[in-house]
């Protein structure tokens, strides 16, 4: 079973919906993957879902309400092949916690799934209105439809 886990900043809007969106696809799929999510602050640890993220989430169909938030953390390298990152932000916080070159590939950016080598953010909607949480979920939708078709296919390495 391979193993990604998507880092934002808070783990309440942007990285749980990716969670959710991946675990939901790869069921549809029957693919036998663990998807976790983490925040690299501690704000909102042990907080749900930010309610934006949870009613975007419902209007496709999908139930995130009951993740719970936590702070990414130095053995989640030991833990995940791969490690999927917001934004410019996040990946630069993560290079904190990285020990050797291993470590570091496993890091890249959630939307260059979607477009390799982009290094596109997910832009942060905290601060704005519903609409920034549905084009996140659009993004994180391309992105997360993307590793499944990869996965399936055997084209990725997140497969090795
Ligand atoms: P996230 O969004 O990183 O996508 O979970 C944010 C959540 C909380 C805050 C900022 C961004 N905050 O400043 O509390």
């Amino acid at each position: 079973m391979k193993s990604i886990l998507f880092v934002c900043l808070g783990n309440i809007c942007r990285s749980p919906l990716a969670e959710g969106i991946l675990r939901h696809k790869a069921e549809q799929k029957g693919i036998k993957l663990k998807i976790e999510s983490a925040g690299t602050e501690s704000l909102h640890v042990g907080e749900n879902p930010d309610r934006r993220s949870v009613k975007v989430a419902k209007e496709y169909g999908l139930d995130i309400s009951k993740q719970v938030a936590r702070q990414v953390r130095g053995e989640d390298f030991d833990k995940f092949d791969k490690i999927l990152v917001a934004d410019k932000d996040v990946y630069n916080e993560l290079m904190a916690f990285i020990r050797n070159d291993k470590d570091k590939k496993k890091i890249d950016f959630i939307m260059n799934c979607a477009t390799p080598d982009c290094n596109t953010g997910v832009p942060d909607p905290y601060y704005g209105g519903q609409d920034g949480f549905e084009k996140v979920y659009k993004m994180l939708d391309e992105a997360c439809e993307k590793i499944i078709q990869e996965l399936e296919t055997g084209n990725n390495e997140i497969k090795k």
